[in-house]
């Protein structure tokens, strides 16, 4: 497929030159005569590479890098800023703002060619990690799926983790793995036949057994899928309880990822929260009144609740969080 490069420049004369150069080099181009130009171009369809320059009347080419850098569907979308060599303080500024590369004017054409070429090669490497995403988040959606009960569970715990981590003033890393964690937390629940994952009545010793390996079944999934690094410690121990009584290492306060603690603390609110085959939904005062038991009792990071508490009071939850259908995940399972 065509790489596409959007070129940033106020002067008419290097843009038409840098366009001219850079179709003969097989790319498709657009231009922009200003950042916000290019800022609403970028929005219209996100092209491969950014190429801007510095010094331009209202949003400089640097600001313009920040604000793709720092927005999260463009952050990976390479930005190289045109600036003379020995302009310093753009270079330095340029790379605080998240630059990929720069390159001097007057520029020459095989040199610029073969550095955008690079940056390519790397863009189109992430896109296919991302589409590697796509497809497990899908796999989530479709364990979802196979349950009627289940519809929505999946979009709650990633909105409440997010919320909740947050409240708990996480960063972005871990905010990220929380959403992708609440489509993926039962994702081993794959290889948990539908015979006991929807069976009405209580599980005997030996199907609890099965559904209790899904967590770390759920994280054997995952390995080597690099962008899902941070997610993994969620699928595998959103069942360990602060008191070590979990499953499955039976891991024991803070030695329980963050992550962790949260999606469990979410996942057991909204198992209470909502209806199942075998019970009614609770009210959102009856399932915080739960939770906080417990937790008195053990099971969940105090701090974790107390934050969650705060944000659910604060949210006005109805009796079904807005749904009227939801998990047959077992509590505990
Ligand atoms: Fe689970």
């Amino acid at each position: 497929m065509t790489a596409s490069i959007l070129v940033v420049d106020d002067e008419a004369d290097v843009r038409a030159l840098l366009e001219d150069q850079l179709l003969s080099l097989g790319y498709a181009v657009r231009t922009a005569p200003s950042a916000e130009e290019a800022l609403t171009l970028v929005e219209q369809a996100a092209p491969d590479l950014v190429l801007t320059d510095v010094h331009m009347r209202g949003i400089s080419g640097v600001e313009l890098c920040a604000r793709l850098k720092a927005d999260s569907r463009f952050a990976l979308t390479p930005v190289v800023i045109l600036t003379a060599v020995t302009d310093l303080d753009a270079r330095v500024a340029g790379l605080a703002a998240g630059a990929d590369d720069f390159f001097g004017k007057p520029f020459e054409l095989s040199e610029l060619g073969a550095r955008l070429g690079a940056l390519l090669r790397v863009k189109a490497l992430l896109d296919h990690l991302e589409r590697a995403e796509g497809v497990i988040v899908t796999l989530g959606a479709t364990i979802e799926a196979r349950d009627l009960y289940t519809a929505g569970h999946c979009e709650r715990l990633a909105a409440y983790g997010v919320a909740l981590g947050q409240a708990l003033g996480v960063e972005e890393p871990l905010l990220r793995a929380l959403r992708l964690g609440g489509y993926l937390h039962d994702l081993g629940k794959i290889a948990v036949p539908d015979a006991v994952l929807l069976k009405p009545g209580a599980l005997t010793p030996a199907e609890l057994e099965q559904v209790r390996r899904h967590p770390a079944l759920g994280a054997d999934l995952v390995r080597g899928l690099r962008t899902l690094d941070d997610v993994r410690p969620i699928i595998r121990h959103h069942h360990e309880r602060w008191d070590g009584s979990g499953y499955p290492d039976r891991l024991r306060g803070e030695a329980i990822p963050l992550g962790a603690r949260i999606m469990a603390v979410v996942d057991v609110f909204d198992a209470l929260h909502t209806e199942r085959p075998y019970k009614p939904a609770l009210s959102t005062a009856d399932a915080i009144t739960i939770l906080r038991t417990e937790t008195d009792a053990g099971a969940w990071d105090p701090q974790v609740v107390a934050r969650f508490v705060d944000i659910v009071r604060g949210l006005g939850l109805g009796r079904n969080g807005g749904a009227t259908i939801s998990s047959g995940m077992r509590r505990g399972g």
